[in-house]
């Protein structure tokens, strides 16, 4: 597969999300069951793979992290690793949709990150990141506390998500950021008024959600349903299907001319935005791993770019966006 380069770091042009195994969609998948897909993801070129402290559910709240720890026993050093904290879950509260609990203290990063190296099985993460912005933190302080790690060799590079540049920018001068992960899809756009800071700063992006957590795959249709505790449905309802109908028609139609999925364009669409941003599609099943990978070689033309914001967003000057 095609490598990009983030922060530093050279790793395969689609990377993979992991946290559906475990998180956010229904029941978790057996640790062999997975571990055996993310095997064949790197059997197929995949280097670089998303997990995180928090990722799991009430019966296991750290279940991902040990999937990743066994796929990559006697292969951690052909892999590229990105785990996060920050974010706790309050199960006791609700245990199908938790709510968040922030803590992006000193300590408390101290000890996720010596979880994180025993369930991943290793010495050292590649990325580290602050999953949120947490309030009672300053930016100057999260940076010492990753400056601190990054010295001691537990973590190579470290990075936020879902942070706005301020806090970027605070953070950034106290220990350099590597990276951003942050939602990015051909729908979701927010996070491109980052774009200068990034470029200016040599930092990278990592894209999570790039399908719109599924709807983006044309393969669900109104009337879907989803367990309670799978959050699929913020985004795939019908309010969405309805909504993005013309989108997904487009994706279609582009798709028979360039033969190409809807799958592939969207993850596509993102590597045509910069050179620096890495969608992590999540994939729980092997077949997936083949086909998304291709979108690694598809180039839009300027007018498909154009046809598809135009779709989304409206035109051009109304989005005021840089070509
Ligand atoms: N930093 C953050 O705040 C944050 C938040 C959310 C997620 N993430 C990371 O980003 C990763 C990706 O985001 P996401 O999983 O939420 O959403 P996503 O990648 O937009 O969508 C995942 C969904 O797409 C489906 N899919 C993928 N390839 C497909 C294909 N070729 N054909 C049909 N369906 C396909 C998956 O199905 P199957 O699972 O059935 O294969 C899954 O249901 C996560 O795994 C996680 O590592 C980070």
């Amino acid at each position: 597969m095609k490598k990009r380069t983030i922060g530093n770091t050279e790793v395969s042009a689609i990377g993979m999300g992991c946290m559906g195994f475990s998180h956010a969609e229904g029941a978790q998948t057996d640790i062999d069951v997975a571990a055996d897909v993310i095997r064949e993801a790197v059997d197929l070129g995949y280097t670089f793979f998303n997990t995180g402290w928090n990722y799991g559910n009430v019966i296991d709240p750290h279940h991902n992290e040990k999937i990743l720890g066994k796929a990559f026993k006697g292969i951690r050093d052909k892999v590229v690793i990105s785990s996060k904290c920050g974010v706790d879950f309050d199960y006791e509260k609700n245990p199908d949709r938790p709510p968040l609990i922030y803590d992006f203290s000193r300590n408390k990063v101290r000890q996720c990150v010596e979880e994180s190296l025993g369930r991943l099985n290793t010495d050292y993460i590649d990325f580290y990141l602050q999953a949120r912005i947490d309030p009672k933190i300053s930016p100057e302080e999260a940076a010492e506390t990753m400056a601190e790690l990054i010295k001691e060799g537990k973590v190579l590079h470290w990075g936020v998500s879902e942070a706005d540049e301020d806090y970027l920018r605070r953070a950034n001068a106290v220990c350099p950021i590597s990276v951003v992960e942050n939602n990015y899809n051909i729908i979701n756009r927010k996070h491109e008024s980052l774009i200068p800071f990034l470029e200016e700063n040599k930092i990278g992006w990592v894209a999570h959600g790039p399908l719109f957590k599924g709807l983006l795959t044309g393969t669900f249709n109104k009337g879907a349903e989803f367990a309670a505790d799978d959050w699929r449905s913020h985004s795939i309802n019908d309010d969405n299907l309805d909504k993005y109908a013309p989108l997904l028609n487009y994706l279609h139609e582009l798709g028979e001319e360039k033969n190409a999925t809807p799958v592939q364009l969207s993850l596509a669409w993102i590597l045509n935005r910069k050179p620096y941003i890495v969608p992590i599609p999540g994939m729980k099943k092997k077949e997936r791993l083949t086909e998304n990978m291709k979108a690694a070689d598809i180039i839009f033309s300027k007018e498909e770019m154009d046809k598809i914001d135009e779709l989304v967003i409206g035109n051009k000057e109304e989005r005021n966006l840089e070509s």
